[in-house]
Formats: C-alpha cells, sequence, structure tokens
C-alpha cells in the first residue's frame, strides 16, 4: 500500500490554479505534457489547487525539464509545487478524452446537524456505525494529498542529502484515520549500499540519529531548512526536548496540519501492525471509529497530549478486547504465521453484520466497566490480562518493546473517567431506543434523562444501589 501511495504520489503534480472554475483549462494544458490518468481539484485557504497524475514517472522528468522555475527573489527555489502562469498557454491536446476532474472540499467532517440527519436516515445502530465510518473515513483524494505531502518534502531534502526520504505513518496509513486527523511523517535516513569496488566514495559528516542530542539537532536543521525553502509549510513549532522531538507545522498548499519526527523505525512498524488488525476483520475499523468519536465527544481524548488517554492507546484497548472475542489473533499468532509463512490465519468473525457491531460495541463497554485494572495490563501479544509491571492506573504493554508501557501518561482521575463512561455508555444502550443510542453515544442527541434538565444520568431506586456497588467495585478495580 505505502509503495502503490508514494509511486502515486510521484507521479502526480500539484498546480496552483486561479480558480475552481480554471481545473478544466489547466486540466488540459497539464496533459500537454504526457498521459493524465486522474486530476483532482479543491479549494484551501482562499487557493484553488489542481492535483494531477501522470502515468508514468517519466513524464514529471520530462514536465520538470522543461518548465522553469519561478521564485519572486533571486533564490530560486526547485518547487514541485506548480503555478499555472508556468506552463504554456497554448497547447496542443492529446490522448482523446479526459478523466472528469471534480472540486472538493472533503478536508473536515460534516457538521454535527449533517451527521445527525445522515444517521437519522438509518435505524439500526450497526447500519449507523458503518455509515459513520464510511463519512469520516479518509477518502482517496485526501490520502492522495497525504502522500503528495510526504514526497514533496522528500523531494526537497533529497537535493541536499542523498538518502532521506520522507513517509507518511499513524492515522495516515493505519486505517484508523478520519477527516482533519494530523499527517505524521517520519524522516528517515536509508543506509547507502557500499561497494568495495567503489574508488572513489562521498566524504560526509558522521551522524548517528540514534543519539538524542543529534536527532534534535538534525530535526531542528531540517525544520529551519522547510520553513525557508518549502513552499505552503507555516506555522512552524520544534518541540525539540519532547520524549519523541517532533516539528509541527501547516502545509497551507495541501491543507495538512504535519508532525514531522526523525527515524523511528518503530513507529513505522507499528502502523503496520494496526493496519494489518484494521484490514483482518471488516468490523474493526467502524468499531474503532465509533469509539474513537465517543471518546473525544466526551473529552476523553483531546488533541494536544496530557493525562488522558491517547486514541493510539484507546486503539489498543480495542483491539485487545477483539483478541478477548476471537474476532483478531494476537500478536503472538500473527507472528506465528508470519514466521512460517502458513496462510491458514482467516477471519473468524461469521456473525451477521447488522447485529456483530451493536454486539461488539455493547461487550466493549461492558469489559472495561468490570476489568481489574488495579493488578492486570492489557497484553495485545499474547490477547489475554497480564499481570501489571507498575503502579502505572492503566497500562497497555507496548506490543512492541515489551517493557514499556504506552499509557503510562494516564492518572487515576483519567482512568476513573474513562471507565465512568464505558458505564455510561452501557447505560445509555440500555435505556435509549436503538435508533438513538449512537447519537446519544456521541454527544449529538440528548439522553431522554437530559432532556428532562436532569444534569446526570437519573437512576431508579435499584439501579442506585447498583451505582453504588459499582463506584466500590470501580474503586476496587482502580487503587
Ligand atoms: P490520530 O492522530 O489521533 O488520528 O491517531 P494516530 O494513530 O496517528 O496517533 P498519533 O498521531 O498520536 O501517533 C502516531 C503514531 O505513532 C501511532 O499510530 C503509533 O504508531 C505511534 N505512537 C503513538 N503513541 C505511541 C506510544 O506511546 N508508543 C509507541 N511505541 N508508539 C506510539
Ligand atoms: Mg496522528
Amino acid at each position: 500500500m505505502l509503495m502503490f501511495r508514494q509511486t502515486q504520489a510521484r507521479k502526480s503534480i500539484l498546480v496552483k490554479i486561479p480558480s475552481l472554475s480554471s481545473a478544466f483549462n489547466v486540466k488540459m494544458t497539464c496533459s500537454y505534457y504526457g498521459n493524465v490518468v486522474n486530476t483532482v481539484s479543491y479549494a484551501s485557504k482562499d487557493m484553488a489547487f489542481l492535483l494531477v497524475e501522470y502515468s508514468t514517472e517519466n513524464e514529471i522528468i520530462k514536465l520538470k525539464e522543461t518548465i522553469r522555475y519561478q521564485s519572486r527573489e533571486y533564490l530560486c527555489a526547485v518547487t514541485p509545487l506548480y503555478s499555472y502562469k508556468d506552463l504554456p498557454q497554448t497547447v496542443k491536446l492529446r490522448g482523446g478524452q479526459l478523466q472528469k476532474s471534480y472540486a472538493c472540499s472533503a478536508f473536515v467532517a460534516p457538521t454535527e446537524k449533517e451527521m445527525v440527519k445522515k444517521l437519522e436516515e438509518t435505524n439500526s445502530i450497526s447500519e449507523q456505525m458503518i455509515l459513520l465510518y464510511n463519512v469520516l473515513k479518509l477518502p482517496d483524494f485526501n490520502i492522495r494529498l497525504r502522500f503528495y505531502t510526504a514526497e514533496q518534502i522528500s523531494f526537497y531534502l533529497s537535493r541536499l542529502f542523498t538518502n532521506i526520504s520522507v513517509l507518511p505513518f499513524g492515522s495516515s496509513v493505519n486505517g484508523f484515520g478520519q477527516l482533519g486527523c494530523d499527517l505524521d511523517l517520519l524522516c528517515q535516513i536509508d543506509r547507502v549500499k557500499q561497494s568495495k569496488s567503489d574508488s572513489l566514495s562521498f566524504l560526509t559528516q558522521t551522524l548517528s540519529l540514534n543519539e538524542k542530542n543529534e536527532k534534535k539537532v538534525f530535526l531542528e536543521t531540517i525544520g529551519t531548512l522547510m520553513k525557508v525553502f518549502v513552499p505552503g509549510v507555516t506555522n512552524m513549532r520544534k518541540i525539540l526536548e519532547a520524549r519523541v522531538p517532533i516539528i509541527k507545522f501547516f502545509n497551507t498548499y495541501t491543507n495538512m496540519q504535519c508532525d514531522l519526527s526523525s527515524s523511528n523505525v518503530l513507529a513505522s512498524i507499528m502502523s503496520q501492525l494496526l493496519y494489518t488488525y484494521a484490514e483482518f476483520d471488516w468490523c474493526v475499523k467502524p468499531l474503532v471509529c465509533t469509539i474513537r468519536n465517543w471518546a473525544r465527544n466526551r473529552s476523553l481524548t483531546k488533541d494536544e497530549p496530557g493525562q488522558w488517554i491517547t486514541n493510539f492507546s484507546l486503539t489498543l484497548l480495542i483491539i485487545f478486547y477483539l483478541q478477548t472475542k476471537y474476532i483478531v489473533p494476537c500478536l503472538g499468532t500473527l507472528q506465528d504465521v508470519a514466521r512460517h509463512n502458513t496462510s491458514k490465519l482467516q477471519a473468524v468473525n461469521q456473525q451477521p453484520k447488522n447485529e456483530i457491531l451493536y454486539q461488539l460495541l455493547y461487550g466493549f463497554f461492558e469489559y472495561y466497566s468490570i476489568f481489574d485494572f488495579k493488578t492486570q495490563a492489557i497484553c495485545i501479544q499474547e490477547g489475554c490480562p497480564r499481570q501489571k509491571k507498575s503502579y502505572a492506573p492503566l497500562y497497555i504493554y507496548n506490543p512492541l518493546e515489551s517493557t514499556l508501557n504506552v499509557s503510562r501518561n494516564v492518572t487515576t482521575i483519567q482512568l476513573t473517567q474513562l471507565i465512568d463512561n464505558f458505564r455510561n455508555g452501557l447505560h445509555i444502550m440500555l435505556s435509549v431506543k436503538e435508533e438513538d443510542i449512537l447519537m446519544c453515544l456521541l454527544n449529538l442527541k440528548k439522553t431522554p434523562e437530559m432532556c428532562n434538565n436532569t444534569p446526570s444520568i437519573q437512576i431508579s431506586q435499584k439501579e442506585s444501589l447498583n451505582q453504588e456497588m459499582f463506584t466500590e467495585q470501580r474503586n476496587a478495580n482502580i487503587l
């Protein structure tokens, strides 16, 4: 998938056009340089763009040789972003009928009102969860732009370094991405193969990116270069003192909030792992999408890092729950299959689509409402709970580095809030009409109790007793 998307990005150019209505003319102009196979026009920050894909990389090479580079200043930046006026005005059309381009503003999720309207057209919660996933998932065009953004930075940096490449990772590639999610970028240094027969070789400074300090210096330099030379890069912030140093910036041309980090092999392996789980069974992505949105709408996750659970840790909680239900295999089984190259592993989920998502969502809330967080940890490797290795309130063994806890940032208060919300999720699923459940979970509709102006969920006497018991049990499970 990565190679396919990278090649697609290398066969593409991004052209800044006067307006969306000029897209067709620009597309015809671009076809002068080769066989255009796909175009998408879109608007970003009062500017209009056309993403043009050619059939081969050669056509891009030819195009780069033909057009002149333009810069207002004397310093001439090598830009893979093209402006329409750079291209010749009189063109000879070739290649017959061109594919239709369309104006697209698919960067942001629908408004709450639009979402409610869509959800109200469907009655079953399982169908609604699938709908939610389909509405929020990254459209093809958005993925193309993400890989183009990475390729654009790679292109710049490769003028200076011969063995550098920039690759997307995280939710842009692991199957759990949603409209508006950030673009995580990994700047990797590829090993240069040394040939014994070479009599001449480049003499370079040695840089060990395993050293934290050198990583910081490297990232800082890359950041400065990008800020000065890469068109479209704005609002750059260098966060170099964090555990994983990153550079945050916004790319105004592709409308992406980006986080660039340096060489980190485990991060891309983690993306492969999540991708494998996302692809394993059809129900994984809609379930993760629903729970991620539920958590965001209840302020359990936030944009900025802090003492709360991250989308990444939450996704591991969901995968673990699915392992306990034998919907996805544990990591150990996946590794066995990979080692012995057998193709025995198959999705086991045979249940009908209209029931399973409801059951899994309910089961997820139920499982973690009573999970013994006090002594037990989540272990993706084994697919069953394991003894905790520290007093961290929430302990999720890092699937790739078993000595680390990926949720060590979560405090007792945050965990308590999380468990209360799991239980609240259960309550909503039991007490609200099926067609309203998802909207109540996502805070798009008030629960009947909230409509009666009661601030918290109202409970019967019997349930009040249950709640007291629950609070006791919850505290026992945490503290
Ligand atoms: P959103 O950006 O919230 O949509 O999800 P994301 O999966 O992209 O999460 P985030 O941007 O926070 O992190 C990007 C990727 O870095 C994740 O998908 C993981 O692969 C990896 N990652 C994040 N947090 C950790 C962590 O605590 N430990 C490890 N080993 N990897 C992490
Ligand atoms: Mg991300």
